[in-house]
């Protein structure tokens, strides 16, 4: 088995999340689609500082599908939706990505399918059809109340009632999106030859939507309710997911699926999951590392069972890493990012004085400089913001009952005319005001791409940054979170950031030190020897002269 060798190349990949809707039009339907991804390429790299510098992609779904959830309800797995292109089209993508160096990775919807797929409206048609079981059907209580429960996450109950047959199924999503049985040996069988269909035409690898979920408790037990949930808090929290989510016969099932990467070379998977450090770090498989390469850890974006956004906040920032860190096997490689497709934009987040973007900058030093593997998503690159979204255009339906993701979905900000450089016709949601954009920051050097730019590419120079160990700078002030890679025979470099809004001084070591990336871009290059201010809200990377 191709297991852990200490340098599999998503060790020390810098991915990058591509919403495929949003990226680049090229049909002009106002949809982003594949072919506007192969000619996106060489702006993400194209072998020279001058791009972007990012080792691999994962696409959000690209799958045939009803887009009652935008992809996510999955209609057939082996084929590529028409608003995005064809098979070929996919073909060609992996061809190109491959050529320059760049993997690729799918988004494998592991949990539920479309309402509409094939195996549903089998599993749907008859109670002794064979694909019943394919799906988790349930009868009412005696007394007429719903099986279980549980909630869906997109809030109201997690059954839907089915008149043809008179029983319940399962939907912890939408009500199109009704949960698979992996406890069928027929779906284990039918989801592990999916990934043999993209793993035989060269795929990387794939992200697992909601992997944590795919098995349930076997009787679907009740969910007891959260102790700490209060009045006017998220509906979805008033039960704790004990039954519902990393229930502990899921891990055999990751073993299971990572088994299928392990029979082709170099493939891996990255887990969305959920919970706490501990429970992520059990989805890398314990001692033997034999579950998924990488799982999320999110908690950067919003801690464990937190309805609020993770504040910029040294000692919470240090202690989210601290806690990373411990939890996982030996071996076990954290996996952050700073946003995504559900959640607010990160400038957004942290936008409540007006100086988002400032802390943006700073996040992207510490995101890239800590141990693990870091995903950027499509747009922050060059600080996008969440977009105000008129009423008559949102199109999330999981803004409904809960907090609708299309302010962070919107296209890609190519360049500053009408269209943005992303489609000709009007977009499926709308552009925002044209503030930050590619053409205009490539050309400045103070711009947020550039920043990016050259910490992507320093991180690639120095191995310390690359495979070095990690090191919490305990002696740090207050509101300064520092911390040091180092990696054998290779510089150390210590990372800085300053999330107080005024400025901070701290003391870099003994020896002369030089400034190798900074917000401050005048600090570059800079020599010191022991202390340096950070200026407010300002992060650095410094190594050994
Ligand atoms: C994941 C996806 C999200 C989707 C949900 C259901 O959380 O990231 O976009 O709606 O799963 O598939």
């Amino acid at each position: 088995m191709a297991r852990n060798t200490g340098d599999e190349w998503w060790r020390s990949a810098v991915f990058y999340q591509i919403y495929p809707r949003s990226f680049q039009d090229t049909n002009s339907d106002g949809i982003g689609d594949l072919q506007g991804i192969i000619d996106r390429l060489d702006y993400l790299n194209d072998g020279t500082e001058r791009s972007l510098g990012i080792d691999a992609i994962w696409l959000s779904p690209t799958f045939p599908s009803p887009m009652k959830d935008f992809g996510y309800d999955v209609s057939d797995y082996c084929d590529v939706h028409p608003d995005f292109g064809d098979i070929a089209t996919m073909d060609r993508l992996i061809a190109e990505c491959h050529r320059r160096g760049i993997r690729l990775l799918l988004d494998y919807v592991p949990n539920h399918t479309s309402d509409q797929h094939p195996w549903f409206i089998e599993s749907r048609s008859s109670r002794d059809n064979p694909r019943r079981d394919w799906y988790i059907w349930r009868d009412a209580k005696p007394d007429g109340e719903l099986p279980n429960n549980w909630r869906a996450v997109f809030g109201g109950p997690a059954w839907e009632a089915d008149a043809v047959t008179g029983q319940y199924y399962l939907h912890s999503f939408l009500i199109e999106q009704p949960d698979l049985n992996w406890r069928n040996p027929g779906v284990v069988t039918a989801m592990h030859d999916v990934l043999r269909f993209w793993l035989d035409r060269g795929i990387d690898g794939f992200r697992m939507d909601v992997i944590g979920m795919i098995m349930k408790h076997p009787e679907l037990a009740d969910n007891p309710p959260n102790p700490n949930w209060k009045a006017g808090d998220r509906d979805r929290g008033r039960l704790l997911q004990t039954n519902s989510r990393n229930y502990r016969d899921v891990f055999a099932a990751v073993r299971g699926l990572r088994a299928v990467l392990d029979s082709y070379p170099e493939r891996m998977a990255v887990g969305e999951v959920f919970g706490t450090s501990e429970e992520i770090g059990r989805y890398y498989g314990d001692g033997a590392l034999d579950g998924l390469h990488l799982a999320f850890n999110f908690q950067f974006i919003q801690e464990h069972d937190s309805d609020a956004s993770t504040p910029w906040e040294a000692a919470t920032l240090a202690r989210i890493v601290r806690n990373a860190e411990a939890s996982l096997p030996a071996g076990g490689q954290p996996c952050y990012a700073l946003a995504n497709h559900d959640r607010s934009r990160f400038i957004s987040r942290h936008d409540h004085d007006g100086r988002g973007r400032e802390r943006a900058a700073a996040a992207a030093i510490m995101l890239l400089g800590l141990r693990g593997t870091p995903f950027l998503y499509y747009g922050e690159e060059i600080g996008m913001a969440d977009v105000a979204i008129p009423a008559g255009r949102l199109k999330d339906p999981a803004r409904i009952r809960t907090v609708g993701r299309d302010p962070e979905r919107t296209p890609m900000q190519w360049t500053a005319g009408e269209g943005r450089g992303f489609s000709s016709v009007e977009p499926w949601l709308p552009y925002g005001p044209a503030v930050s954009n590619v053409a205009d920051q490539a050309q400045d050097h103070d711009s947020m791409l550039s920043l990016y730019r050259r910490a992507i590419w320093l991180r690639k120079r120095e191995r310390s940054l690359m495979a070095g160990a990690y090191r919490e700078v305990t002696a740090a002030p207050d509101g300064v979170f520092a911390f040091e890679r180092s990696a054998v025979g290779a510089r150390p470099v210590t990372v800085a950031v300053n999330t107080a809004t005024e400025p901070r001084a701290i003391s870099l070591g003994p020896g002369p030190v030089t400034v190798l990336v900074a917000t401050e871009r005048a600090l570059e290059g800079t020599v010191l020897n022991g202390d340096l201010v950070l200026p407010p809200l300002a992060a650095v990377m410094v190594g050994g002269s």
